[in-house]
């Protein structure tokens, strides 16, 4: 399996392959894979011939030095796992900060038509701008055919549906499922850092959005909103930062329900200093 780390030898590598009419996938990661990872790698080799899996920890997106500083990096157990997909339909492209932002990271200012000021964007400064950053020079480097995200990150998707709308980036984005731990917490590589008695305190989190689907069924989001807050009012382990009903295209936030549009929970709580973020549909 080869493994790049200068878009020079990447993007010339992909230019071979998209002569020989080669359908190429992209799955963009930060690395420390986990199988929520794989199973986008897994559908996008059901759809392309090849697939580059870029394992890069974006500066740009993260507003907390010490999140950045922690985040797990692990390319040698990444690229085995990859391996054990296939080892000649994988590129691995994992560049360093220096061939990603030519030694000046700073994000571009994008208008995502107000969808990055919801939810992460409210909580993360600049966050969507790294995100649109560096996705939009991934584009460009690996100009894929097909693009996979998780749906973990329901907002990051549907902005970046908003960029390749905005830019005309000839790229089909697909979105794919959450995949979750057998207790349901929704994978994240962000979950091997949490502390025994955090991880067994956070399927909490999504035993609490399926309790608020049903009370949604018939009740306000206000009440909804209620119900969830005080679940983790008096918790001793997990941290609420938000938990908003919001429309799942718009992503404002809900003021009165209407059976014609379709609702989406989103949350995000604090596991000691550990952010974890879910969602689930709730129509
Ligand atoms: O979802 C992620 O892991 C990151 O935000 C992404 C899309 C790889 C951009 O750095």
């Amino acid at each position: 399996m080869e493994v790049y780390s200068e878009k020079q030898q990447i993007s010339s590598t992909l230019d071979r392959l998209r002569a020989e009419n080669l359908k190429i996938g992209l799955v963009p990661t930060m690395g420390a894979l986990h199988e929520g990872h794989l199973q986008l790698v897994k559908k996008a080799l059901s759809e392309n011939e090849k697939v580059v899996v870029s394992v890069f920890v974006n500066p740009t997106q993260f507003d907390n030095s010490d999140d950045l500083e922690k985040y797990p990096r692990t390319l040698k157990e990444d690229v085995s796992l990859l391996k054990t997909l296939s080892k000649d339909s994988i590129l691995v492209y994992a560049p360093t900060v220096k061939d990603m932002y030519d030694g000046n990271p700073v994000s571009e200012k994008f208008d995502f038509d107000g969808l990055e000021f919801e939810m992460e964007g409210k909580f993360r400064n600049g966050h969507f701008d790294g995100v649109g950053t560096i996705v939009k020079r991934f584009f460009e480097i690996v100009k894929p055919d097909n693009a996979y995200f998780g749906e973990k990150d329901f907002q990051q998707l549907a902005i970046i549906k908003k960029l390749v709308e905005k830019y005309q980036i000839p790229v089909n984005i697909v979105g794919c499922t959450i995949h979750r731990e057998a207790n349901g917490l929704a994978m994240s590589s962000r979950n091997t850092r949490l502390k025994v008695e955090y991880k067994k305190a956070a399927p909490l989190i999504y035993r609490t959005l399926n309790t608020a689907k049903e009370k949604f069924g018939t009740k306000s989001a206000n009440k909804t909103t209620e119900w969830v807050e005080a679940q983790f009012a008096s918790h001793e382990l997990l941290d609420l930062e938000y938990f908003i009903i919001a429309d799942a295209k718009t992503l404002k936030p809900v003021k009165r329900k209407s059976n014609k549009k379709a609702y989406r929970a989103f949350i995000a709580v604090y596991a000691d200093d550990i952010r974890l973020i879910d969602n689930i549909a709730l129509n």
